[in-house]
């Protein structure tokens, strides 16, 4: 029972704490304290009952149970609440592009690319389409040698990692930045997607008048060893589903249009890098 005056639940509270105080990990001991009194708040706040407790440790078992090497399922819990997103805007350097999520269709090791390559390695389908820029620092000094490793899905909305039956290069590579700074890669057009759904998120999802879809947009990691390691989005300023992303990527700031121009559809995409003071320090 709820005490009118929640003493009970309030000396509770402070027995856990007590009990965490002692961490040596002092970081350790901040997030665990504090995730305890945020979680002891709710309770409190919903009037949690053990039904419903029951319900979300059968919930966040089944997470666990489908996720592996091959299924994230536990970061896409992340992604559909926006922690993740909200992670890395909180990670963003003022003066650098925005930092987005990774999601789990990343894969190191994309083919190396020559500037204007194409990144297409199976014909047909798919509207062709460039996407260029430059790499700068923050004083708008051009970043040579920085590499863009980029990702994105074919015109059956999947990526060369979930789809046998692409190369598996298709739709990956790592472009070089020239000296001034820019870059060029020979591309299509990405398409909305739905997000893998046949797990728990996908039925919380359901459960919750939510849809899966995801704007269109070409995923990067940009390096340099002087610069601060960057992983962000453009996506497409005609996609459906800016508005409503299921992972809450979108950000105007890397919403792009492509246009024709010298009869190929074309995108700019210039990219802010910050600099890893660390680094220059050492
Ligand atoms: C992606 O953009 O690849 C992605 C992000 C989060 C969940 C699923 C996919
Ligand atoms: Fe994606």
């Amino acid at each position: 029972m709820t005490g009118a005056s929640g003493a009970h639940e309030d000396a509770l509270l402070g027995e856990v704490l007590a009990a965490f105080a002692d961490a040596p990990d002092r970081r350790l001991a901040t997030l665990i304290t504090r995730l305890v009194e945020h979680l002891h708040a709710y309770a409190r706040e919903v009037e949690l009952t053990a039904a419903e407790r029951r319900t979300a440790i059968d919930f966040l078992t089944a997470v666990g149970q489908v996720s592996g090497p091959a299924r994230q399922e536990f970061e896409m819990l992340s992604d559909v609440l926006g922690v993740s997103s909200l992670v890395e805007t909180m990670g963003s350097a003022d003066e650098a592009t925005l930092q987005t999520l990774t999601g789990p269709f990343y894969v190191p090791g994309a083919p190396e690319r020559a500037f204007g390559e194409s990144m297409v390695e199976r014909s047909g389908g798919g509207t062709p389409a460039v996407l260029e820029g430059r790499v700068t620092g923050a004083d708008g000094e051009p970043i040579a040698g920085a590499v863009l490793d980029v990702w994105q899905n074919a015109e059956n909305q999947l990526y060369a990692v979930q789809d046998p039956d692409q190369p598996e290069g298709n739709l990956r590579g790592r472009y070089l930045t020239r000296d001034d700074g820019r870059y060029e890669i020979r591309t299509i057009r990405p398409v909305p997607y739905r997000i893998p759904e046949d797990g728990p998120v996908g039925a919380l999802l359901r459960q919750t008048n939510r849809h899966p879809w995801r704007a269109a947009h070409i995923h990067m990691i940009v390096t340099h060893p002087d610069y601060v390691r960057l992983t962000t989005e453009v996506f497409d300023a005609d996609s459906d589903y800016l508005d409503s992303d299921a992972v809450f990527g979108v950000a105007p700031e890397l919403v792009r249009s492509f246009a024709e121009e010298r009869g190929t559809l074309r995108t700019r995409f210039d990219i802010v890098l910050a600099a890893d003071r660390a680094r220059a320090a050492r």
